[in-house]
């Protein structure tokens, strides 16, 4: 086949011949559906009705889809600077953005990369260069168990060694790991899983430490687990006892989606190095950032070259990725009840889903909401149950997509009270499914 076919020409019920898709094996995975367009909370099908993107396209649309001021600000941007080499030019958009963010995290320097995984790349680097730098190498670090940090090298590391990444483990250094003491409504042994967290933490980190990294409030691919904030203060404390560094892992968690404008904050924490992007453009361009402290960034500066931190990639602060993701804080700052408000949004219809004998471990936090569904659990993220609710959430207007038998729902912001309905009543009849 011609690979300069027309899209439209292609059967939409068939796979791409030139295109090989992420996370997806195709020999059993149904085909993708064409979207021709997307506009708030839908996506718009070529030749099927249309769909609420329940999940935010990975989690990365934020207010909604093809929102008009951020796609007003791309194309401005788009008319008077499209990229820039930033190792000699530094350009408003990206100034702009360093400023805000510094003052929205209390972290004073911005550090530009890609995408999700490349902002945690940044952070394990820095954190690692950082000790070194100050003539005390450190070099473990610490994760916990059921992380998710992203798909290069470094990020794959520091999350869970599981089918993933199994083929890459000769190929990954080792890293310590901590129990996540995940809790939902109703939980009466959380107390006893964190005291085994936090002693088993204790233990990691009488090995001198670089830096503890962690998803704050909830991890997202390790199936939507949440934990107490309290847990996570104990954390910090331990952890600056020790006189490590902490890395929050805001990719999914930051820019409102735990009801705060960042998940740190609503849990009480002070990282010395946070990671962003997803939400951070909107969720309309890629674009990575890693914040640290003045104090970390200090430590960089000198005549020795080798204090340099030797990073950088082609595309670093994009002019059109800052544009987007001004554009984006400037919607976040008109209205935080959009997701200041979310939580108790989604609070009576997850109560009421939590009395259907298939829910188990109901939890909640600001836009995100999720439960397991009581099933065989020996499957995992492969687990078919989660496969069937897809399908019947599809059937009933909704795209969902189950963690194998974790369920949720982490929507765009613009997600009106109808929709918001017509998800639950999607859900319920993928459970009655099942
Ligand atoms: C917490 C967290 N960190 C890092 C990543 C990696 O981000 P990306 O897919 O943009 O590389 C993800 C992606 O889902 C994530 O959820």
């Amino acid at each position: 086949m011609d690979c300069l076919e027309p899209l439209s020409a292609h059967d939409s019920n068939s796979w791409h011949p030139h295109l090989w898709p992420p996370f997806t094996q195709i020999a059993s995975a149904t085909p993708p559906q064409r979207v021709i367009a997307a506009d708030g909370a839908l996506l718009i099908l070529d030749g099927a009705p249309p769909l609420i993107d329940a999940i935010s396209s990975w989690w990365v649309t934020l207010h909604g889809h093809a929102h008009p001021s951020i796609a007003a600000a791309i194309a401005n941007q788009a008319q008077q600077l499209e990229q820039v080499i930033f190792a000699d030019f530094v350009h408003p958009q990206a100034e702009q953005l360093a400023a805000r963010l510094s003052s929205l995290t209390g972290l004073e320097r911005l550090f530009f990369s890609d995408n999700g995984s490349t902002a945690v790349e940044v952070a394990l680097k820095i954190a690692c260069q950082w000790w070194h730098n100050r003539g005390e190498p450190r070099q473990q670090l610490i994760a916990f168990n059921g992380a998710y940090h992203g798909d290069t090298f470094g990020a794959m590391a520091v999350g869970e060694r599981n089918l993933f990444n199994a083929p890459f483990e000769g190929m990954m250094f080792p890293v310590a790991r901590v129990p996540w003491p995940a809790t939902w409504w109703g939980d009466e042994e959380v107390e006893s899983r964190e005291r085994i967290a936090l002693a088993e933490l204790e233990r990691s980190l009488k090995t001198p430490t670089a830096a503890v990294i962690l998803e704050p409030l909830v991890q997202g691919a390790g199936g939507m687990a949440m934990v107490r904030a309290e847990f996570l203060q104990e954390v910090e404390q331990r952890v600056r006892e020790a006189g490590a560094l902490l890395i929050a892992d805001e990719v999914l968690t930051g820019f409102g989606r735990c009801g705060a404008q960042f998940a740190f904050k609503r849990a009480g924490l002070k990282p010395d190095l946070v990671a962003l992007s997803k939400g951070l453009t909107g969720g309309f361009l890629p674009m990575g950032i890693t914040m640290a402290r003045e104090e970390i960034f200090v430590d960089f500066v000198g005549d020795d070259p080798c204090l340099t931190l030797w990073h950088g990639h082609s595309f670093t602060a994009n002019p059109l990725g800052c544009a987007a993701a001004n554009a984006s804080l400037d919607l976040l700052e008109s209205n935080p009840k959009s997701y200041e408000g979310f939580e108790a949004r989604h609070r009576p219809h997850l109560e009421a889903l939590a009395k259907h004998p298939k829910v188990q471990r109901p939890r909640l936090v600001g836009t995100i909401a999720a439960f397991n569904l009581a099933v065989d659990d020996e499957h995992g993220y492969l687990n078919p149950a989660g496969h069937i609710v897809k399908q019947e959430a599809i059937n009933n207007g909704v795209f969902l997509r189950p963690l194998g038998e974790v369920v949720y729902l982490l929507p765009p912001l613009c997600l009106n009270d109808a929709q918001l309905e017509q998800c639950y009543v999607a859900i319920h009849a993928g459970l009655e499914a099942l």
